[in-house]
């Protein structure tokens, strides 16, 4: 159980790496676009991070608030991918307060996950 959980990390750690390598590539170079790859890291990291959020494989308390904000999280970068998309298919471009808020958010979730114990 302990190394299927583990297990399910390294796919949740998948999805994050994913999620801001995509968001990195755009940010460097300079085109600052939404694409495929951050959803489906999104998708990843949500989905393993919902399993994680259920008490198996572990002696210890799960941090509900720590759990619960970065559910919240996820669901604003969810929301700002999808508003960000709808904005690149009509102008053809990203307003850079969405693009970089997908960056930052991404990484404040990720601060969250190992600063907050
Ligand atoms: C973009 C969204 C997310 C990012 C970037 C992210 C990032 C991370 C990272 C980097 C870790 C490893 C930290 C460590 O093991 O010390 C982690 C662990 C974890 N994440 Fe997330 N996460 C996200 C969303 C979520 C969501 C929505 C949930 C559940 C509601 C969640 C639940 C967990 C749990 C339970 C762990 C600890 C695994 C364990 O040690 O058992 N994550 N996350």
């Amino acid at each position: 159980m302990e190394i299927l959980r583990h297990i399910v990390v390294l796919v949740h750690l998948v999805g994050f790496a994913i999620l801001f390598g995509a968001w990195v590539v755009e940010a460097v170079n300079g085109k600052h676009q939404i694409t495929r790859l951050m959803n489906w890291g999104l998708a990843i990291a949500g989905v393993a991070g919902l399993a994680l959020a259920a008490p198996w494989g572990i002696e210890y308390d799960l941090n509900y608030a720590k759990l619960g904000t970065k559910l919240v999280i996820l669901v604003a970068i969810g929301a700002l991918l999808g508003i960000g998309a709808g904005r690149q298919r009509k102008n053809g471009s990203v307003p850079g307060g969405i693009f970089w808020s997908i960056g930052a958010l991404t990484l404040i979730n990720a601060g969250i996950a190992v600063i907050w114990r």
